[in-house]
């Protein structure tokens, strides 16, 4: 069986490294993987293949950053081309970036099946880049691997047959057990960053409806400068967050209030998490991570799609209207003793990668 996976993005690498490890391993199963590209800098790509033993991509595509119909247009005429010389008997994809969108219809019009890993997520919220990519995704996936109960129910309500979903468990889950040990071993970034555990919040920020838009930028970024009086804020910076802290003139602001760092490799990256006092994030990876590391966590967004965080006590949404909102909310939440279920199985049992590959084959 000969499976094309189509990655480009930070998140897609860490995804596709638990799942890629199992096809691996199994015979008379060839994996070849596709990098779009849509994520090219050292540290939102090559680190992820050096840190997650990821084998190098039989082809990089190269595409870079664009707007989104001229990224996905390049995508989806340059994987189209690998399906018609691979002649593949799947198409894996993951998540709800362009690339994934571009992987899919790429593979649906050449009528090769579709398989999406973290299928049927839904924010209800259409003018998210990643809603549109992943409603069209999963309405062209004939194999749909939701990682929760709640995307298994979002995918029955829009009438997709049940004997293509399946619930598997969440892949991310897979992959904080698996590299949990590794990160212990192998990570400095706590000595390196002169941080000691429960002594600082750690914070990201990418999403386009927070950074596209002065006023909620600068109630987000506001409100972190101002907790960073009272607690040291550590905050990896996407590139996308760099350019917009720029073009308001914040950057030189919070330069001085917050630790910002570069973008981390994941192993850094959780040994960040597992550390920190509280996380404050609008990433969907990073909400996951920190309840996976049973810290606490408040989401800068009106919504999320990872809803049993928020009904576990778990997660706080913190829609970020203001700069007093934001500040007064982090601040309460790092002395309030709000009820956390200690809730077991929401995502899986850390056998999602192995579950995939069965129903696969
Ligand atoms: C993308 C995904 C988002 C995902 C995120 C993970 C889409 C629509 N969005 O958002 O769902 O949560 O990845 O991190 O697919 N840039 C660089 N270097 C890089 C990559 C990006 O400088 O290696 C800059 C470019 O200026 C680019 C901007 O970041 O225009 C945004 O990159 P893009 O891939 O378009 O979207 P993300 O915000 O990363
Ligand atoms: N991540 C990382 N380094 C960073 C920031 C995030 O390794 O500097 C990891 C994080 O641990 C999670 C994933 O990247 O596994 C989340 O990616 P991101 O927040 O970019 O995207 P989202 O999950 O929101 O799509």
């Amino acid at each position: 069986m000969k499976i094309i996976t189509i990655v480009g993005a930070r998140p897609q690498f860490i995804k596709a490294a638990v799942v890629s490890r199992k096809l691996q391993s199994t015979p008379n199963v060839q994996e070849v993987l596709v990098h779009t590209g849509q994520h090219y800098d050292g540290n939102m790509s090559d680190v992820f293949f050096q840190e997650l033993d990821i084998q190098p991509p039989d082809y990089h595509l190269g595409i870079g950053s664009y707007t989104h119909g001229a990224q996905t247009g390049k995508m989806l005429e340059a994987i189209e081309q690998v399906i018609l010389q691979e002649k593949p008997d799947w198409v894996i994809v993951y998540g709800d970036t362009n690339s994934t969108l571009a992987g899919a219809i790429a593979a649906v019009k050449l009528h090769i099946p579709v398989a999406h890993v973290e299928a049927g997520l839904r924010s209800f919220n259409r003018r998210m880049p990643e809603e549109i990519n992943r409603v069209l995704t999963d309405h062209s996936s004939d194999l749909l691997f939701a990682p929760t109960n709640a995307a298994v129910k979002n995918l029955h309500a829009e009438g997709i047959s049940e004997e293509k979903v399946h619930l598997v468990g969440d892949v991310m889950y897979d992959a904080a057990l698996y590299y949990g040990a590794k990160a212990a071993q192998n990570s400095s970034i706590l000595d390196r960053q002169k941080l000691t555990p429960q002594s600082y919040i750690l914070a990201t920020i990418h999403r386009a409806e927070n950074t596209d838009y002065s006023s909620r930028l600068q109630a987000i970024f506001g409100g972190l400068v101002a907790v960073a009086e009272k607690i040291p804020v550590v905050l990896p910076l996407h590139p996308r967050t760099r350019s917009a802290l720029s073009r308001e003139g914040l950057l030189n602001d919070v330069t001085r209030s917050l630790r910002l760092i570069e973008p981390v490799g994941y192993l850094d990256m959780v040994m960040l998490e597992k550390n920190a006092k509280l996380v404050a994030t609008d990433s969907g990876g990073v909400q996951k991570e920190a309840f996976f590391h049973r810290v606490p966590c408040i989401t800068l967004r009106e919504e999320t799609e990872w809803v049993e965080l928020v009904e576990s006590g778990w997660n706080q949404l913190l829609p970020p209207v203001s700069t007093v909102a934001v500040t007064n909310i982090i601040l309460n939440s790092l002395i309030s003793k709000s009820n956390k279920e200690e809730t077991v199985g929401l995502y899986g049992g850390g056998l999602a990668g192995e579950e995939i590959v069965k129903q696969l084959l």
